[in-house]
């Protein structure tokens, strides 16, 4: 049972964030040290559309990858590379089923975003001409999730 203050502290962490600064873009970070394949990730000031390019981070060497985001809200992209993506070599990247929920998913590919249906959300998705996958995650401005598990492993194709 959650108590009541536990409530409103939560409400008012989902105010905070749902005041992003109107059509702005920001880099989204996350936590990351070589081998460590699992972290938490963050966007540092509240804006509409964040973007978390992986290829930046550590998480450029990793098959297997273990991501959340506290109280996720508003559009984020999401750019992964893989080792493969190093050596030009095509991949798939499978999410886990998992964390399929709430939310709107989208596959960037050639400038185009297709959403993903519950279906399509656990297809391999292979990467594109830059040997990246590229998704887009849409949440309400308001908090309606309080944590969201990225989970996804990459394999060879
Ligand atoms: C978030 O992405 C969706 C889908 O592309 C778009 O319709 C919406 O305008 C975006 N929201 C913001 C605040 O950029
Ligand atoms: C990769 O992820 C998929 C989807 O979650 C899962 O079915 C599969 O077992 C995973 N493979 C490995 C090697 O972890």
């Amino acid at each position: 049972m959650v108590s009541i203050s536990t409530l409103f502290i939560l409400i008012s962490i989902g105010l905070v964030y749902s005041v992003p600064v109107r059509g702005e873009s920001c880099e989204a970070k996350v936590y990351s040290s070589p081998g460590v394949c699992e972290s938490r990730l963050f966007i540092s000031k509240p804006c509409d559309s964040a973007t978390l390019n992986l290829g930046a981070t550590d998480f450029k060497t990793c098959t297997d990858v273990r991501l959340s985001w506290d109280y996720p809200t508003n559009n984020l992209t999401m750019i992964i590379e893989t080792p493969f993506t190093q050596q030009r070599q095509p991949y798939a990247v499978n999410l886990d089923g998992y964390w399929v929920f709430g939310g709107t998913t989208y596959r960037v590919l050639d400038g185009k975003e297709i959403e993903l249906k519950s279906d399509d959300k656990v297809l391999p998705q292979k990467s594109d001409s830059n040997y990246q996958v590229v998704f887009k995650l849409q949440f309400p401005p308001s908090l309606t999730l309080y944590v969201l598990f990225f989970n996804y492993n990459v394999t060879k194709v």
